[in-house]
């Protein structure tokens, strides 16, 4: 077997156990598994290209690769260690950013270096479009990690025309490739790059803090197309399989993250959401009605005398960290007697797969989680939902109230338990904005303050009853 078909053969494998990861990652029980078999993959992969000759010749620069592959790890490695649960898709927003500019860079390098090689040959499209998705992805994503890491505002920065702007830059872009690919000038190449800059930034701006875990998995997914457009400039059948994976997967997931919200992508990417905050964070409202709040000892007497408790988890608890104190509640309930489930919605929190994700660092078995619609179908024979951090997710608005930002999302339907515990720390509304009827359910106690403290003085408190 020659060198170049044992090689090939290694990618196929590789390639092979990408799409065996991804089936993995289906699914949490199995999501740990799946991203070993693709990082195996891809070290089989990294060690075949090392033993690859092109055009005759072995690798060039091997030292200077293995120092960059070096400083790449020492970096990557403790950050992606220590990196805190919440700060996770800040994390995958500059994962995602360098991914695209490393292939922006494949693509300037193979423009450079095919015009000082063969002046007369033009470019081809796809090394123009790496350069564009790649950059657009890298400034795009620099924004979404300045968003999220609230080094700028989190709401979404607009001003008048600012579509129409876009429009004309996104435009000026298209008509630049076109240019380029018959001129193949060097000088304009440098403009496209300055201009596939300003756009993803000005594509980023709009959209607000919460709504940009959906915008990194559309940019994750522009980076794949950056990628495979690498694969193809550079003959790589490795580069082209797993760029279109991750394009086809990214937009997979921000169709279903989309969808999970009860919105459209156009108006998550195009409306501002988040720029308008409607509810007042008052206790009592214009019409008289004012919240019932508890104390967690309260708390603490009606799960005692419940037979079958529902918790419901949000983006509280991962503010909180309170996933290690709900796990032990949850076991001391059970020793009870008092039967315990987990209602997952598929975007509580703030990244897909949030809650599953701190729940088993926390240690809950999966047995314990249910998805969404096997929840609400237990619901009405449950008699306490105990609500730590979440709000939208179960905002009954939702269903309800056709005026409402969040109508047609689907919900965990909180409210059909006979009882409802609420903790958060405020009547501060969830990442919409607005107001949430549940807590002003007659159903409904509030007991305010820090879930992580709450849930400790009720687990205390339920330890000694
Ligand atoms: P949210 O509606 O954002 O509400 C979070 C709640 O947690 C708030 O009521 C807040 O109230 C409370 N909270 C915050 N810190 C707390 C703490 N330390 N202790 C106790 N409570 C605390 O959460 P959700 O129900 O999980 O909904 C997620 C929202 O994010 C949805 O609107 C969803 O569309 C959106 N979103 C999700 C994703 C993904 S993929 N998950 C991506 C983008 C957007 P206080 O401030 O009063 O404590």
């Amino acid at each position: 077997m020659s060198r170049d078909t044992a090689i090939n053969l290694i990618y196929l494998v590789a390639a092979t156990s990408f799409i065996v990861a991804l089936k993995g990652l289906g699914s949490p029980k199995r999501a740990r598994q799946g991203n070993l078999v693709a990082a195996a993959g891809m070290l089989l992969a990294i060690v075949a290209t090392f033993f690859k000759h092109v055009d005759g010749h072995a690798l060039y620069h091997v030292p200077l690769i293995l120092l960059a592959m070096f400083i790449g790890l020492i970096v990557a490695v403790p950050v992606a260690r220590f990196v805190k649960m919440t700060a996770m898709p800040q994390l995958v927003a500059i994962f995602n950013g360098v991914g695209g500019g490393a292939a922006a860079l494949v693509s300037i390098t193979e423009f450079v270096h095919i015009k000082s090689t063969h002046p007369a040959t033009y470019v081809t499209l796809e090394v123009l479009l790496g350069v564009l998705i790649g950059t657009v992805s890298f400034s795009g994503s620099a924004i979404a990690f300045a968003k999220l890491q609230e080094l700028m505002t989190g709401r979404p920065v607009t001003y008048p025309g600012q579509q129409a702007i876009n429009g004309v830059v996104g435009l000026g872009a298209a008509v630049l490739i076109i240019i380029i690919l018959v001129s193949s000038s060097t000088p304009l190449l440098w403009v496209l790059l300055g201009v596939s800059f300003l756009l993803g930034i000005a594509f980023v701006l709009p959209i607000g803090g919460a709504d940009v875990p959906v915008l990194i998995s559309l940019l994750n997914s522009f980076t794949g197309l950056a990628v495979a457009a690498s694969g193809f400039t550079l003959g790589s059948n490795l580069l082209i399989v797993a760029g279109t994976l991750v394009g086809a997967s990214g937009i997979l997931l921000t169709r279903l993250m989309s969808a999970a919200m009860g919105r459209s992508l156009p108006n998550i990417l195009f409306s501002a959401f988040g720029s308008v905050v409607t509810a007042s964070g008052d206790a009592t409202r214009a019409d008289g009605r004012s919240v019932r709040s508890g104390s967690p000892e309260d708390a603490a007497i009606l799960l005692g005398f419940a037979s079958r408790v529902v918790i419901i988890p949000g983006y509280g608890l991962a503010v909180a960290q309170a996933q290690h104190v709900v796990r032990e509640l949850a076991e001391e309930l059970e020793k009870k007697g008092i039967e315990v489930f987990f209602a997952i919605h598929p975007v509580a929190g703030r990244m897909p797969g949030h809650m599953n994700v701190l729940l088993a660092e926390a240690n809950v078995p999966y047995e314990q989680l249910k998805e969404m619609d096997e929840a609400n179908s237990e619901l009405a024979t449950t008699d306490v939902a105990l609500v730590v951090g979440a709000n939208d997710t179960v905002n009954p608005a939702a269903t309800d109230d056709k005026t409402s930002p969040i109508y047609g999302m689907p919900i965990i339907h909180a409210d059909l338990a006979e009882n409802v515990l609420f903790l958060k720390r405020s009547m501060r509304p969830g990442f919409a904005g607005i107001e949430n009827e549940l807590l002003y359910n007659p159903k409904t106690t509030l007991i305010f303050g820090d879930a992580k403290d709450t849930l400790t003085k009720i687990l205390a408190s339920v330890k000694t009853s």
